[in-house]
């Protein structure tokens, strides 16, 4: 039996559990949450949905008892502050950093052997910080963010040429955040390169758009995205659960890929039964490098950030 946790009944945590239920993605959801009773509350009202819906999958809902997530395949944080307006995602390091910190501990001692994917930010180092306290190989404790982010490139681009946004292919690098790095060369629109179909000028409005994509939305609501968010860490978990070998942007530490060390960044992963099955190498050019290097200086400071905490 399929089961997964998704720790952080909030408004990504819910819907990544909505996502997997209705999909039948898993065949148990734990759902779990420090708020007395939220968690119980969203888990019932997702199970009640499923006699309209049509699903199979049972969603349990527990406040902070980690026995019931014992043994998950998967489990997913969303655990922690989102961006409020003004905020950066790097505003949330330390009480994030506590929050995840302490998750990791109770995951680790009650799923040995899960796969964690993390949602909470600022995503990289937030991964970092799940990493170090799981013990786990680097394969097996990974970071959403560049799904959305591609997602994000990749609906504004259908909305531009008037088309299905399944139509779009698309990666991007880098940490999740303003230094994230577009790859317009390894975009394409139903196998042609998109920049047959839209101008230089267009296309560079739409990656300036993706890089503050979650900002736009943060000062639309208030709060940070969520739908869009929690369906993306859904699909990670699918890839996994189901041995898809998907190639996802994930965010890993990286091993001396892109001749990087010791620094966590969204790069081209396979992603099957054992998380990150490989990390795909783009030869980038001489521009996309430069980019790169941009985006690991800005995480390896979060991260240093972190290290000054004492973790
Ligand atoms: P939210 O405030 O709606 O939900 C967070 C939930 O975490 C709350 O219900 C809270 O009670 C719970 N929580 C806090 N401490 C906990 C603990 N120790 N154990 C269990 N639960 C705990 O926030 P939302 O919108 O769901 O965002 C969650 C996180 O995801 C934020 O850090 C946000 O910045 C991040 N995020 C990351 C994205 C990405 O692309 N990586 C995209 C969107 C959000
Ligand atoms: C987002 O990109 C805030 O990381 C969050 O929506």
């Amino acid at each position: 039996m399929s089961k997964v946790t998704v720790v952080g009944a909030g408004n990504v945590g819910a819907t990544c559990a909505d996502v997997l239920a209705y999909r039948e993605i898993a065949e148990e959801i734990v759902l779990i949450d420090i708020k007395e009773g939220i968690a119980e509350g969203k888990a019932l009202d997702i199970f009640q949905k499923a006699p309209i819906n049509q699903y199979d999958s049972r969603t349990v809902g527990s406040t902070n008892d980690y026995s019931k997530t014992a043994n998950s395949d998967v489990v997913v944080i969303t655990s922690g502050l989102p961006r409020k307006p003004g905020m950066t995602r790097d505003d949330l390091i330390e009480t994030n950093a506590g929050i995840v910190k302490s998750v990791t501990e109770n995951v680790v001692k009650h799923s040995p052997n899960a796969i964690i994917i993390v949602v909470s930010n600022p995503l990289d180092v937030m991964t970092y910080q799940a990493h170090l306290t799981s013990g786990f190989d680097r394969n097996k404790v990974i970071g959403m963010a560049g799904i959305l982010d591609t997602a994000r490139y990749r609906a504004f681009l259908a909305e531009e040429l008037n088309i299905s946004p399944k139509e779009i292919q698309a990666i991007l690098m880098g940490g999740h955040g303003d230094t994230m790095v577009p790859l317009p060369r390894y975009t394409t629109v139903a196998g042609i390169p998109v920049t047959e179909l839209v101008s230089k000028e267009k296309l560079d409005a739409i990656i300036e758009r993706t890089k503050f994509g979650g900002g736009e939305l943060v000062k639309l609501m208030g709060t940070s995205a969520w739908y869009a968010p929690g369906s993306a860490a859904a699909q990670m978990v699918e890839a996994i659960l189901k041995n898809q070998r998907r190639v996802f942007p994930v965010c890993i530490k990286l091993d001396g890929e892109y001749g990087i060390d010791d620094c966590y960044l969204g790069v081209p992963v396979i992603l099957g039964k054992n998380g990150v099955e490989k990390v795909l190498e783009l030869d980038l050019n001489a521009e996309e490098r430069a980019l790169l290097e941009t985006s690991r200086g800005h995480v390896k400071e979060v991260m240093s950030v972190l290290d000054k905490l004492g973790k």
